[in-house]
């Protein structure tokens, strides 16, 4: 198993960091255009072998030759969000990095599975499935799994229980459109209305539709990538370890939901052949509404970078 991951800034190298240390590959291979970086990092990472007590091997490039041949392609490239800025607007900028990422590690990597992370995250998405020429199951975008744990996060401190006791669905867009779907979160099988009042229900809702720029304005100079990272590596270790897992992903839609051809988050089962069922849940009308609203604002941003994806 061979991953390569990307852009080596903050969401890259914490996922590589973590692809090695959970062994998920023999080989991580980390990217990035900035000459020493990718190779700094990488080889700080490969040195803490001994002590995290992983055997992967890890190195950093700047020559997309070295990532001949990888399984699993995570993109990170690209910019992060300032404060004020809306994904949308790195919606140009970060298209033509997609596009020239996607276009180079296609020409070394016949069949690889992209993970793609770089935002506006639905739109980039479908910017690595059109360049790519790859199956739309072998494309798929990481939003769903980090809006989810967002709210599982904020769930498990409101209730003071344990994360992991947490189920939750967050779908549609990665933004402020996105969908978080109450009916199907609940604590230890129990359904979260039986537990919270509704206005703190919305209130965490609400947080978790703006968690990302909550994070930048704390940052001012940068976007998230600890929960970004990991949410990344828990789609990988379902495909690695073929788990079959159900996750929210953005994934092409191809009819269901009465969506077509556009990415959004859905619920999706992820195993070695990447995306390999997308399930269509009940869901409640204002839910399904809000669903096909966001798929129409992906769509839009889509069609306005037809000449661009030509
Ligand atoms: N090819 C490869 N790498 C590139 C390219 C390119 N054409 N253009 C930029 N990069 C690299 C940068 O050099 C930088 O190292 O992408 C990296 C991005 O790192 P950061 O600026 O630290 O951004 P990060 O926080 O990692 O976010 C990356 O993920 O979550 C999303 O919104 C976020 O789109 C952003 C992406």
């Amino acid at each position: 198993m061979k991953i390569t991951v990307i852009g080596a800034g903050h969401v890259g190298a914490t996922a590589a960091h973590r692809i090695a240390e959970q062994q998920l590959a023999n080989t991580v291979v980390l990217f990035d255009i900035l000459e020493g970086i990718p190779q700094g990092k990488a080889l700080d990472m490969y040195e803490s072998g001994p002590v995290g007590l992983f055997d992967t091997k890890v190195y950093g490039t700047t020559d997309y030759n070295d990532t001949a041949d990888s399984d699993i392609i995570l993109i990170t490239a690209g910019m992060a969000r300032k404060p004020g800025m809306s994904r949308e607007d790195l919606l140009m900028k970060n298209a033509t990095i997609v596009k020239e990422v996607t276009d180079q590690v296609v020409r070394y990597s016949k069949n690889p599975i992209i993970i793609m992370v770089s935002n506006p995250l639905d739109i980039m998405t479908h910017v690595g499935y059109i360049r790519s020429k790859l199956p739309k199951e072998r494309v798929l975008g990481m939003a769903g799994v980090l809006d989810s744990a967002r709210f599982r996060s904020f769930i498990a401190e409101e209730l003071n229980v344990s994360m992991r006791d947490i189920n939750a669905f967050v779908l549609g867009g990665h933004g402020d459109s996105m969908v978080p779907v109450v009916k199907y979160t609940s604590v230890a099988g129990i359904p979260l209305t039986e537990l919270m009042a509704q206005d703190t229900i919305e209130q965490l809702v609400n947080r978790t539709r703006k968690g990302g720029a909550e994070i930048v304005n704390y940052l001012k100079n940068g976007s998230a990538y600890y929960a970004p990272a990991s949410s990344a590596v828990e789609m990988i270790d379902a495909i690695v370890n073929d788990r079959k897992r159900i996750l929210p992903c953005s994934a092409l839609l191809d009819g269901q939901y009465g969506i077509n051809n556009v990415y959004i988050g859905a619920p999706v089962k992820l195993g070695k052949n990447g995306i390999e069922q997308i399930l269509e849940i009940d869901l409640d009308a204002p839910e399904l509404d809000a669903l096909r609203k966001s798929a129409a604002i992906v769509e839009e941003n889509c069609n306005n970078l037809a000449s661009l994806l030509a």
